[in-house]
């Protein structure tokens, strides 16, 4: 089917969340003609739910000790030997001045007594150098900054408009996106370059941290346009989202690791300690290790299997647990517990896409005209695993550079002519349910070669070709491309490495030390 309507930019920015919005930001300060997309509200993303904080060592403001090289180290020793160290220098020494620019569009992050910023400790970290707002709701005060100054900026975002696919030229360049309005009719936003910046992937599983926009979109859009997507089997599962009953479904409360960041324990149903005795860090151990303990004791519980430990955090007092993690402590109230009496009961859950769509620390794609930034891209930075609160520093420091590697590629004359028009296309589209099923039994924390073999399987026999004439048959035949390459790598990753724990193969293969998946547009790893 053809497209309808047209509009036209020199940059269209997919994603309304902390590197979309920063990068659409940037680029009008440049002098670009910006066009933000959603395909939802706004706020809707994933950004506005992240709680712990922006990693970052400020000048002036971080404790005698802790340095910048800390942070690279930490972020290296967090990703488990797959981290592009240049890549993860360019972005931690880039966060100082990000976040600057951000508290200068308006964003508040909280105070200590002494008047600087107040820093909190997280997983992985070896220092207290999480800044953060309202608490626990920092993901939520960056996302209203940014729009308040993407408003005032009078950038265009269109909110409930889906990317469906992008218009690429007779060489191959990006020139455009296929786009759905909110009421199913298909246009086009022609443009020389596209970024995307539509966040993760968690919707593949049966619990997440994500809401229910994150189905993939961008990395399927890329795969699609003939971009590579590397390390898709790094999926990291936060270790402690709010249990709410057998098969909770969907977006599940986070409960931040920042809570254990204020010294709060995990323990199991009998009392005793998870972390204990696991690594050197215990309960502040990076996030793979303590999703992973978990599992493990869980899987070993007396009378079988057991789904879920608790958080105790009753040393805090009521009040300083309120004040400090309000977030948490409302969502834990809405389900009657009370974090100053009972533990707070947790399970992991599908969090973090440590992998996609290759983009260098500037944004570039090896498509012309076509740019990653956010949870989207895989820039190196997060290597087997991500560091806790080093996305929305990424989300800063890229979205910020993919607007001036746009610019620069506009005035070199490195990009193409807008399209004016273009075709929804035809995909694969599995069944949701049997998809998310499949991959949270087979492909969550734990994973072997049959198992990953089931999936492979159920969606082979489950997919059908549809056109994406539709936000929910976009989003399907995202989960189902991006369940594919994901299966795909994890069952060539014969290893056990960061979030990916393979049952029949748990050492590290050093062979494969620097190995990254490449999944092809063909869906083939190499
Ligand atoms: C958390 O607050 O525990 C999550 C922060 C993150 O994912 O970096």
């Amino acid at each position: 089917m053809s497209t309808r309507w047209a509009a036209r930019a020199d940059l269209v920015v997919v994603g309304t969340g902390v590197a979309g919005l920063t990068a659409a930001l940037r680029a009008r300060e440049l002098g670009l003609r910006v066009l933000v997309v959603t395909k939802a509200a706004a706020v809707d993303g994933n950004t506005r739910w992240a709680q712990g904080g922006v990693a970052v060592v400020l000048p002036g403001e971080h404790d005698a000790g802790d340095s910048v090289e800390r942070h690279i180290a930490d972020t290296l020793t967090a990703g488990a030997g797959l981290c592009d160290e240049a890549a993860v220098r360019a972005i931690v020494s880039g966060g100082p001045a990000a976040v600057s620019r951000l508290m200068a569009r308006g964003a508040v992050f909280d105070s200590a007594p002494d008047g600087r910023l107040a820093r909190t400790r997280e997983g992985g970290h070896s220092a207290f150098r999480v800044v953060h707002a309202g608490g626990d709701a920092t993901g939520a005060e960056v996302e209203r900054a940014l729009l308040a100054a993407t408003r005032d900026g009078r950038i265009p975002v269109l909110e409930d408009h889906v990317a469906v696919d992008a218009v690429r030229t007779a060489s191959g360049a990006v020139a455009g996106l296929v786009v759905l309005d909110g009421s199913g009719v298909p246009g086009v936003l022609g443009a020389q370059a596209v970024l995307l910046a539509s966040g993760g992937l968690g919707q593949l599983y049966q619990a997440t941290s994500n809401p229910d926009v994150a189905t993939g979109d961008g990395v399927a859009l890329a795969l699609r346009a003939g971009a590579p997507v590397a390390d898709i089997e790094f999926v990291q599962f936060h270790p402690t989202v709010l249990y709410t009953g057998a098969g909770a479904r969907g977006r599940c409360p986070l409960v931040t690791e920042a809570v254990r960041g204020e010294g709060a324990v995990l323990v199991d149903a009998l009392g005793d300690r998870v972390m204990a005795g696991v690594h050197p860090l215990a309960d502040l151990a990076p996030r793979d290790v303590v999703a992973a303990a978990i599992t493990r004791r869980l899987l070993s519980a007396p009378g079988g299997v057991d789904d879920h430990v608790f958080l105790d955090a009753t040393h805090l007092p009521a009040a300083a647990f309120a004040a400090r993690f309000p977030t948490v402590h409302a969502a834990c109230l809405a389900e009657g517990v009370d974090p100053a009496v009972s533990p707070i009961p947790v399970a992991p859950a599908a969090h973090f896409a440590c992998g996609g769509v290759v983009a260098t620390v500037d944004g570039r794609t090896p498509v012309v005209g076509l740019y990653a930034a956010g949870e989207v891209a895989s820039t190196g930075l997060h290597g087997a695993n991500r560091l806790a609160s080093n996305s929305l520093l990424e989300g800063l420091v890229v979205g910020s550079r993919a607007a001036e590697a746009v610019a620069a590629d506009i005035a070199a004359g490195l990009l193409a002519r807008p399209a004016a028009d273009g075709e929804l296309p035809v995909a694969p589209v599995a069944a949701r349910d049997s998809l998310q099923r499949v991959m949270s039994r087979y492909a969550g924390i734990g994973r072997d070669a049959e198992g990953l073999a089931v999936v492979g399987s159920v969606l082979d026999v489950s997919s059908v070709d549809r056109l994406l004439d539709s936000r929910a048959a976009v989003e399907d035949a995202a989960l189902t491309v991006v369940a594919r390459a994901l299966i795909a790598a994890a069952s060539a990753r014969t290893e056990s490495r960061g979030c990916h724990v393979r049952t029949d193969h748990p050492g590290r293969d050093e062979v494969a030390r620097r190995l990254h998946i490449r999944t092809t547009p063909s869906g083939q790893p190499v």
